[in-house]
């Protein structure tokens, strides 16, 4: 569906072109002085210098030529050369009604679908999910959803980090503690035990503990990176225990994403890379790109431009073990065989950026993807807190996203029920699903790539730029439909008018908005783009609501037209939160 900006700047380049300009002048933008206009077009002032002309004489020309304009209801010059101009309420009503009977609301579907992986999540095996994790899981997470409103096939991974040192760490406490267990004696030939020799709560206790220890004792470490790297030569007994680890602590991540509202396509893990490294170092060395150095094997990837140093990507230790970097790089080659994707996107810390540069680099010198195969890399910030330091417990510990979703539920459940509105028995559930959106509207609001402050009391507030503002709009909305159809209203009748008062126009003009934003927030993955929208769209209701009589309104046609105004506005809120990651409630 043609956007509301094209049908302007297509008057606006007939007219340039009527009176002997380029027609690419044409270009309209929202105006950024909306108290004069509603947009702008600034092409006679760009045209000027080519024409040798004053820019107000050229828009003067073409305003003339504007005068039977069916989109526009004023167009003005202002001095330097600006044109100032105003959407038609007829022609903004039409578009309107186009859009509510659009399935994707005025978005335009890509025409070339992609098939585009994106790598988020990223949680490590057995160790408790944190903070840290919840920012990729949210934001790739809503890309994903994105995209695919958009019309691309989109793979989610959540890449486990399962092939570790945590490993041999669990490994080796598991050992100490339990020695006499059959997956460490090597003669063991029988079958091991289905069931785990351990609980997730145990296994969250024995990971830290074997961590500390490995910090304070060599000879504990050395046994722990002896034993990951015996786990990745696939030694029986510990492949087993490894199996145990998975099974126990995927149930939980599972549960923990399910929470989160966050899902996957594709569970794999960096094991799974495991079987395409020996090839694809053998053919790395073959071609001449890896070479030995003091002992490791390495590929060079520093390019003449770089304005810092970027050291050689490593590809094995001395001692064969396998890194970060290789099964990156064999995750790259797994899915290229499987998927062959145009893109694969990683959402990850920002920290990492320079082990993606590595490996993106290494993947595309090497011929590990298509020349047309993107690579991309979005760092996002770090969550703090208050105090600007990375958010920690008021013990000053790692913060559980477990315990995170906690506290802010019963923050909102504190503040449902002080309004009262919810009867008690529902409004647990209401918190939880509020609870959600002030998280994940807190996050996504900021750009990704920036660092931002995680603050309870401001993200849990229904006033301002939050989620559970946006979910009290939609709520407010619903509520108005139920009693509409409660009255006896048919919600199907009537159609959208042109609007009856400014604050009605200014809901109507930003409802077009809607198909160019989430265009865009795709174009540069950044859901905080519909955050924004969603945060204008919110007001602009708010205000037509407190200004316009909707359910006493007399006139019948007027008052479905006013009823298909608010189902529009409830559809692209709705819409816009479920690409965000999370939904309204019926009642808060
Ligand atoms: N597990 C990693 C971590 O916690 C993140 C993985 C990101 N994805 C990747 N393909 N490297 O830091």
């Amino acid at each position: 569906m043609k956007k509301l900006m094209e049908h302007m700047a297509e008057e606006l380049s007939a007219a340039f072109e009527k009176a002997g300009y380029d027609p690419s002048y044409g270009k309209v933008t929202v105006s950024n002085r909306p108290d004069l206009c509603e947009f702008q077009c600034n092409g006679a002032m760009a045209g000027a210098k080519a024409y040798k002309k004053a820019p107000f004489m050229i828009a003067d020309e073409v305003v003339a030529n504007l005068g039977d304009s069916s989109v526009f209801s004023a167009a003005e010059v202002v001095k330097p050369g600006f044109i100032n101009l105003k959407v038609k309420e007829e022609f903004l009503a039409e578009y309107l009604r186009e859009m509510a009977a659009d399935p994707k609301l005025s978005v335009s579907e890509a025409q070339n679908p992609k098939t585009l992986i994106i790598d988020y999540g990223g949680p490590n095996v057995a160790k408790p999910l944190h903070v840290g994790h919840l920012r990729s899981a949210i934001i790739g997470e809503s890309i994903k959803r994105i995209g695919r409103y958009m019309g691309h096939k989109v793979i989610g991974d959540v890449h486990l980090g399962d092939w570790g040192l945590q490993m041999g760490l669990i490994i080796t406490e598991v050992k100490h503690r339990q020695p006499e267990l059959v997956y460490f004696n090597d003669s063991y030939t029988g079958e091991y035990p289905k069931e785990a020799p351990f609980t997730i709560s145990e296994l969250e206790e024995i990971y830290p503990c074997a961590s500390a220890k490995s910090k304070e004792d060599e000879e504990y470490r050395n046994e722990a990176l002896e034993a990951t790297h015996l786990l990745q030569q696939g030694r029986p007994g510990y492949m087993a225990l490894w199996n145990h680890i998975m099974e126990v602590s995927v149930t939980d991540l599972k549960r923990n994403y399910d929470n989160l509202n966050v899902s996957f396509d594709l569970w794999k893990k960096e094991s799974d890379a495991q079987p395409y490294i020996p090839d694809m170092v053998e053919e790395m060395k073959k071609q001449g790109f890896a070479y030995e150095d003091q002992g490791a094997l390495v590929v060079d990837v520093k390019e003449d431009s770089d304005t810092k140093e970027i050291p050689p990507c490593m590809l094995l230790k001395s001692d064969g073990a396998s890194l970060y970097t290789t099964t990156d790089l064999a995750t790259i080659v797994e899915r290229m065989k499987l998927f062959s994707p145009d893109e694969i996107l990683y959402v990850v810390d920002k920290r990492q950026e320079l082990h993606f540069i590595q490996v993106f680099r290494c993947a595309r010198k090497t011929g590990l993807v298509n020349e047309d195969t993107k690579l991309s890399f979005l760092g996002f910030g770090t969550m703090n807190g208050k105090d600007g330091k990375p958010f920690k417990t008021r013990e000053g510990g790692v913060m559980r996203l477990e315990n995170l979703i906690s506290d802010i539920n019963e923050e909102m459940f504190r503040k449902i029920v002080e309004n009262r509105s919810v009867k008690d028995k529902d409004a647990k559930e209401t918190a939880g699903i509020v609870g959600l959106s002030a998280i994940k509207y807190g996050d996504l609001s900021n750009q990704a790539t920036k660092d931002y402050i995680f603050d309870v009391d401001r993200f849990t507030s229904f006033e301002g730029n939050t989620g559970p503002y946006i979910l009290y709009t939609i709520v407010r909305i619903k509520s108005i439909l139920n009693r509409y159809l409660e009255e006896g209203g048919d919600s199907e009748a009537g159609e959208i008018l042109a609007p009856v008062n400014d604050s009605e126009k200014n809901l109507m003009l930003q409802l077009t908005g809607f198909g160019a934003t989430v265009e865009n927030a795709f174009e540069e993955k950044a859901p905080h783009k519909i955050c924004a929208y969603i945060y204008e769209v919110s007001n602009a209701f708010n205000s037509f609501y407190h200004e316009t009589k909707i359910l006493s309104e007399e006139d019948k046609v007027q008052k479905e037209s006013f009823i298909q105004l608010l189902k529009l506005t409830r559809n692209v809120l709705e819409t816009s939160i479920d690409l965000l990651g999370f939904s309204a409630p019926e009642r808060m």
